[in-house]
């Protein structure tokens, strides 16, 4: 199947991309750079060892979208796209919306311009809002409480209205807990521009000494150590859940929303004594306070994926760590031979 992928150089873009090739899909990388960089796309053509076509827009320029639907015969979109830090939303809440709603209005001009109508479409945990129960299920009342969230509910909204309008579409709503880790080459990873706001790249830049310490954001919820829980998935097998999602919708039309993750809460603390364990590097930490918007925990249930996608995920935390590690040492190596 020709696959274009908006957001395609992205962390989640990048692996999902190898997933695809790997899978025997062809690829077409979408994306305007805001928050990665052309090296990836020759990084994921060193893993797959063949070309992987790239074009640098926007989503929010339709027309170019078009023209490159069209070029490349694309017959389903993965659409990850978008601006993605809850305080970023929160301080500019406008961007957020143009980037993820705007954006997500534009592509989905562009299919319709072109009949391509099957979409998978990169949601989030955050639709859950504050967690009236655990773990999360698919029928867990939504509600976001910040506008990047907000934003991805508005478009699983608008994405259940085009199915309803117009039998055809076929639109698989994935929502991801917390992916971390890297790919086993340690060739791509995620490397945010700037401070990371999530945990893993945090971990790894305090591990490699280029941030100083880590900000754990809470220490008095109630939890067992009274440090936030997630649900880490490693982005390799979110990768591969994209993959299984595009064989479901090859069969299913109508609009579907379906949990990636593995079911297994982490606390900050766990996550960091797994990462020193996995990876002998301590992480200098300071316990800092909650951030607003943050809620307690957030663990998935995963039956649906296994029922419909027939995916679970195999990776342990041992591997996120050891990978994401792998990443960051091997981004080192690069810039030092950059500098020299
Ligand atoms: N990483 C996570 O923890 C997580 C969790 C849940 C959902 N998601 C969602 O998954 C998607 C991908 O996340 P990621 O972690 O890979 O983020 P990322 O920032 O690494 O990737 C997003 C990519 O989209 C590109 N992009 C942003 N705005 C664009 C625009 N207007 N036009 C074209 N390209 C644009 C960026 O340059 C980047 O390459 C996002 O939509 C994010 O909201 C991520």
């Amino acid at each position: 199947m020709n696959v274009l992928l908006t957001g395609g150089a992205g962390y989640i873009g990048s692996h999902t991309a190898v997933a695809l090739v790997q899978a025997g899909h062809r690829v077409v990388l979408y994306d305007n750079f805001s928050n990665s960089s052309a090296d990836v796309v020759r990084q994921i053509e060193k893993i797959v060892g063949r070309v992987v076509a790239l074009i640098e827009g926007d989503v929010r320029d339709t027309t170019l979208l078009v023209e490159a639907m069209e070029q490349h015969a694309v017959e389903a979109v993965i659409h990850l796209a978008g601006l993605k830090a809850v305080g970023g939303s929160v301080e500019d809440p406008i961007s957020y919306y143009a980037n993820n709603v705007q954006g997500t209005v534009s592509l989905l001009q562009a299919m319709q311009t072109t009949g391509s109508r099957t979409l998978v479409f990169s949601s989030s945990a955050t639709v859950y809002g504050v967690p009236r129960y655990l773990p999360l299920d698919e029928e867990h009342p939504t509600g976001a409480t910040n506008p990047y969230g907000r934003s991805k509910l508005h478009i699983e909204e608008m994405l259940s209205d085009v199915t309803r309008s117009d039998a055809a579409w076929r639109v698989a709503c994935l929502r991801y807990f917390n992916p971390v880790g890297a790919h086993e080459s340690a060739l791509i990873g995620e490397n945010p521009h700037g401070v990371p706001s999530n945990l893993m790249p945090f971990i790894t830049r305090v591990g490699s000494g280029s941030l100083h310490c880590l900000n754990v954001y809470g220490a008095d919820y109630d939890t067992p150590d009274g440090t936030g829980v997630r649900d880490y998935v490693h982005v390799m097998d979110l990768a591969e859940g994209h993959v299984a999602a595009l064989v479901f919708l090859s069969q299913t039309a109508g609009w579907h929303a379906i949990n990636l993750g593995t079911g297994q809460g982490h606390s900050v603390l766990e996550m960091v004594r797994a990462f020193e364990q996995a990876c002998g590097v301590p992480v200098r930490r300071v316990m800092a306070d909650r951030r607003p918007g943050d809620v307690a925990a957030a663990y998935a249930k995963v039956d649906k994926a296994r029922q419909l996608l027939g995916w679970e995920a195999r990776r342990d935390l041992n591997e996120m760590c050891a990978s994401a590690w792998s990443y960051q040492l091997a981004q080192g190596d690069q810039t030092e031979r950059e500098q020299k």
